[in-house]
Order: C-alpha cells, then structure tokens, then sequence
C-alpha cells in the first residue's frame, strides 16, 4: 500500500462525510462531532504506530482503519438519528457495507483488505474474539486502544456540557440522569470487569462502564495518554461522591499504575 491510496482514501472520506450535511443543526453537529472524532483517532493512530514502532505498510493499513473505523456512522445518524447500535443497526457491519457499496477497498491487496475489515468489525465489541486471526490482531488492538482515547474526549466534553446547559447538548444522553447508579456495575468494575450498553440503566452507569474500559486497553502507550489527558479522573469527578465510587477510582487507578509500573 502506498502513501498516495491513503491520500486518495482521506479525499474519498471527506467527501462521503460532506454529502450527510444538510440543513437540520442537531443532525449537523451531531455529525461533525464523528467526523471530528475519526480525525482525532487518527492522530492517536499515529501516535500509538510510533510509539510501538510499527512498519511502514501497517502504518498505512493502522491509518486507513482509524479513518473507515466509524463511515458508517453517518448513515446510521441520518437514518435513524441515534448512535444507539441497539436502537439501531451494528455502526461496524455498517462501516464494511458502505465501504462494500463504495467499492472502497477493491485495489487493495487480499491481505490488506482482510485486515482492515476484520478490525473495523471489531472494534465497538465488548472484546475480542480469542480465535482472532493472528495478522489481524495487533490492528484490532491498535483501533480499539486509539478510539477508547478519544472516545474519552467526546464524552467527557458532553457530560460537562450536560451540566451546564443541557438544552444545547449536541450528543443524545442514552441514559436517565439520575445520582443513582447500580450496584452490579459497581461490582463488575470491581471485578475488573468489562461491561456492555445492555447492562446500563443510568448515565452514572455509562460513566462507570468507561472507567472500566482501561481493564481492556492493550497498550501501556495508550494508558499514558489517558493519564496524560486525566480522563480517568474527569470522569470520577463526574460521578457522586460515594464509598462505592471511591473504591471504584482506587481500584481503576491503581491498575493503570501497576500496569505502567510493569511496563517501566
Ligand atoms: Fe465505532
């Protein structure tokens, strides 16, 4: 894969995402607000390629995942007007069928493509599979580490804003906002568990689910960004001040220490 076909796919990219644009505000911020978000996870692509000293090739192949990883956003937001896979459609099945319609990988190499699809597939599930195919795997890591940065970014900006002045809320919160919050999440964080949407019933829930989606970081590189970010402790702030979600921060910030501590 040469420079000049990722070139051409931002361009191809750019374009698909322009032509969702129309004249309803909610819809147009709503939409802005992935393609900002893809354009973020490709700057934490590039990061996390360099950090981990990855070749040139997959570098390329790293970046036109972290481009495609959400295309299929768009019509999913403008057909159904939620992000809500539940409500809606699986948004990664979405990404290879509008890239399928497009014929958007067609000059690709067998391999390349399989890469880039398995791990556009994969990267909202609540884990991965453990007969993943071993080409495809450091890919599926790298967009799911690099995507939990920024996703991180965007719900943190949306719950402050939810704090201040909700009505001009561009993103849909999906949960009452309510001071309670479940006692079988709080456990299951406890456990060092990772949690899926099904099991939430308030947004202090959703916000307890992220905290526990560094059990499921791959790379120390991408928990040094979260701490750099302190996204971790925006979102405790976020949440009641409690026991349990005392203990719930001790225990989530103490296994980002032991875990950088055991990568030196
Ligand atoms: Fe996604």
């Amino acid at each position: 894969m040469q420079k000049e076909q990722l070139d051409f796919y931002k361009k191809w990219f750019h374009d698909y995402v322009a032509g969702f644009y129309a004249d309803d505000e909610y819809v147009n911020a709503n939409l802005k607000l992935k393609e900002n978000h893809t354009y973020s996870v490709c700057s934490q692509m590039a990061y996390l390629a360099d950090k981990l000293n990855i070749g040139d090739e997959d570098r390329l192949i790293a970046q036109t995942i972290a481009l495609f990883h959400d295309v299929g956003r768009f019509e999913q937001f403008a057909k159904y007007g939620t992000y809500n896979d539940l409500k809606s459609v699986n948004h990664c099945q979405l990404a290879l069928d509008v890239l399928r319609r497009h014929g958007v990988l067609n000059e690709l190499q067998e391999r390349q493509s399989r890469v880039i699809k398995t791990a556009i597939r994969l990267h909202g599930q609540k884990s991965l599979p453990a007969d993943l195919d071993q080409d495809a795997e450091i890919f599926a890591k790298l967009i799911r580490d690099a995507d939990k940065i920024d996703i991180y970014r965007v719900v943190i900006e949306a719950y402050k804003q939810n704090l201040v002045e909700p009505d001009r809320l561009k993103l849909e919160i999906e949960f009452p906002d309510e001071p309670s919050y479940s006692r079988h999440i709080v456990e299951a964080v406890l456990r060092q568990e990772s949690l899926d949407y099904s099991q939430l019933r308030t947004l202090n829930d959703m916000k307890l689910m992220q905290l526990a989606w560094v059990f499921d970081v791959n790379f120390a590189e991408t928990l040094l960004k979260i701490r750099q970010h302190q996204s971790l402790e925006q979102i405790v702030a976020l949440l009641p001040r409690t026991d349990d979600i005392n203990l719930v921060a001790r225990c989530v910030f103490d296994y980002v220490a032991a875990r950088l501590e055991k990568n030196g």
